[in-house]
């Protein structure tokens, strides 16, 4: 995470509209009032010369589907691009995303993400790229959810966005999934609060979240290493 200095994400996409909403409520809606992130939506059609303002073609060797042409993605993420920018394209064939990989892209100055869609995209596009990210070994029909999974992921990790203390203790931040919180009634619909939680005493409040997060960890998520989770930053 950097200290200072505001992080700008520009998204190449055909459907600028369908980030309507995601974008505009809630923690992301003041991280950008407050002027924390910088987020911009470029239609790439616009970039497009072809008189009808055709974004992809058929593909060489025959096969079904269309694919995104060179020309408009270079000449927008040309157009856009700096020393200082990350150009990251959306693809199910890209590395897996991790929280690990929100907290290296929130450091950063400047990203550009690319939006693909359709049946896929011009090999080609790939040489404009810093970086190729899945979100996971499944198909979307483009990648515009995904690109609002690394936003979203990202922003909640910038300086004044949330509390520190909010995200240090999250699931994945330290390799490790949450310890359970419950709130107030103590009692509901039969169910309880664990004893421990009302006793007030924090050492044994600090362990028991501890052993509770380990357990979980170890029943639900065993490929997660789970060492780091319990270091000094969480009381
Ligand atoms: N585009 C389509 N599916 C995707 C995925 N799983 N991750 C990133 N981009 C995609």
């Amino acid at each position: 995470m950097k200290s200072g200095g505001i992080l700008k994400i520009d998204i190449l996409t055909l459907f600028p509209e369908m980030f309507e909403g995601v974008f505009q409520e809630s923690i992301l809606k003041r991280a950008r009032e407050k002027g924390l992130v910088e987020i911009n939506f470029h239609n790439f059609r616009e970039f497009s010369k072809d008189p009808h303002k055709k974004v992809d073609d058929t593909p060489y060797g025959g096969g079904g589907g269309m694919v995104l042409c060179c020309q408009p993605i270079f000449d927008c993420v040309k157009s856009l691009r700096t020393k200082e920018s990350t150009v990251i394209l959306l693809t199910p064939s890209g590395k897996k995303y991790t929280e690990q990989k929100a907290k290296e892209l929130a450091g950063k100055k400047h990203l550009i993400l690319i939006c693909g869609h359709y049946e896929g995209f011009d090999e080609r596009i790939r040489y404009l790229c810093d970086e190729e990210i899945s979100i996971g070994d499944y198909v979307l029909t483009g990648g515009e959810i995904p690109s609002m999974v690394l936003v979203d992921s990202i922003t909640r990790l910038l300086p004044g966005v949330i509390k520190e203390e909010s995200y240090v203790q999250d699931s994945f931040y330290q390799n490790s999934l949450d310890f359970p919180t419950y709130t107030k009634p103590a009692v509901y619909e039969g169910y309880s609060v664990p004893e421990i939680l009302l006793s007030g005493d924090h050492a044994k409040i600090k362990q028991w979240r501890k052993e509770m997060a380990e357990k979980k960890t170890q029943e639900i998520r065993p490929d997660l290493k789970g060492e780091e989770v319990w270091n000094d930053t969480i009381s």
